[in-house]
């Protein structure tokens, strides 16, 4: 802490004396750290399917696609399926009678999975997640991968899931609970402020991860396990990778959390040194027993 007041006084003095901003006199000072520009400043349109391939999607797309237990003559819906993340791993889980549904509100993002996959066992369909297009208990196996976080009414979509499922079907819901939120800074009140700001201003359900074994009972289906997976960054490339770091800074100074000198800080810190950041994915699964 005393090292890096130090080095804070460093920078200002040399920004006061050569009238340089105060990352540039940051980044003066320490000349290896990297420009917080190489951050992206805008959503790459790929950002799932990066996601997706990344390690920690990996490794937990995996772990959730196994609590499925699919058969091979099963039909499954992936609710909110994007541009696609898992729709290969469930297809190749799945045989010749086997079906797949995919449903997203977004038409784009299904477009992009149109042009990936051409496999007729797969449906994609443009819908909403509170009111589905599909019959009562017609569908086997339910997944869900990150979207319950965006819903206007969680609830609803359980209850619409608990419907179009068959007795003995079985829902995974993989999500993050954005209180798990860890990043490191020098500056922890920095990071505080930052974590503040995704549950209170980014994400419209930051906490669904750990509310979903409440959620999925109250829906009247059965909570089988809850495996919580959490994914380790050390390299603040793939983390930005994952949550846009001057992206959300941007909105932060916006919304007033953070004031522009504290988001050069910030970005400084995480594009600058050694970078450690973590975040829990609670994978939630449950069976509609009647
Ligand atoms: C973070 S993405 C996850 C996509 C995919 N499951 C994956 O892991 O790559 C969330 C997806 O949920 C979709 N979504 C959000 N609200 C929805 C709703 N009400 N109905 C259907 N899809 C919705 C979005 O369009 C988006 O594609």
């Amino acid at each position: 802490m005393t090292r890096n007041r130090n080095l804070k006084r460093r920078v200002r003095l040399r920004a006061a004396k050569t009238g340089e901003s105060y990352t540039s006199a940051r980044r003066q000072l320490i000349p290896d750290e990297p420009p917080a520009s190489k951050f992206e400043a805008q959503r790459p349109s790929d950002y799932l399917l990066r996601a997706a391939a990344s390690p920690a999607g990996r490794t937990y797309k995996t772990l959730a696609i196994e609590q499925l237990a699919i058969d091979p003559a099963n039909t499954i819906l992936d609710l909110g399926c994007g541009t696609g993340g898992e729709l290969d791993p469930l297809l190749r889980a799945l045989g010749p009678a086997g079906s797949l549904i995919g449903v997203d509100a977004d038409e784009e993002a299904l477009r992009a999975a149109r042009d990936r996959f051409e496999d007729p066992r797969l449906k994609l369909i443009v819908g909403d997640a509170h009111t589905l297009a599909l019959d009562d208990g017609s569908v086997d196996r339910a997944y869900v991968d990150r979207t319950a976080q965006h819903l206007t009414a969680p609830a609803t979509v359980l209850s619409e899931l608990r419907r179009i499922l068959r007795p003995d079907g079985r829902v995974v819901l993989a999500e993050p609970d954005w209180q798990t939120l860890v990043i490191d800074s020098p500056e922890p009140e920095l990071a505080e402020t930052y974590r503040r700001f995704v549950i209170e201003e980014v994400i419209r359900n930051p906490r669904i991860g750990s509310e979903l074994p409440r959620l999925v009972q109250h829906a009247g289906l059965q909570l089988d396990t809850v495996i919580p997976v959490t994914a380790t960054y050390t390299d603040p490339i793939e983390g930005d990778r994952i949550f846009g770091f001057a992206r959300v800074t941007r909105r932060a100074v916006a919304a007033g959390y953070l004031d522009p000198d504290q988001a050069d800080r910030w970005l400084g810190y995480l594009g600058g040194g050694p970078f450690f950041a973590s975040l829990t994915v609670f994978i939630t699964v449950a069976t509609r027993i009647c």
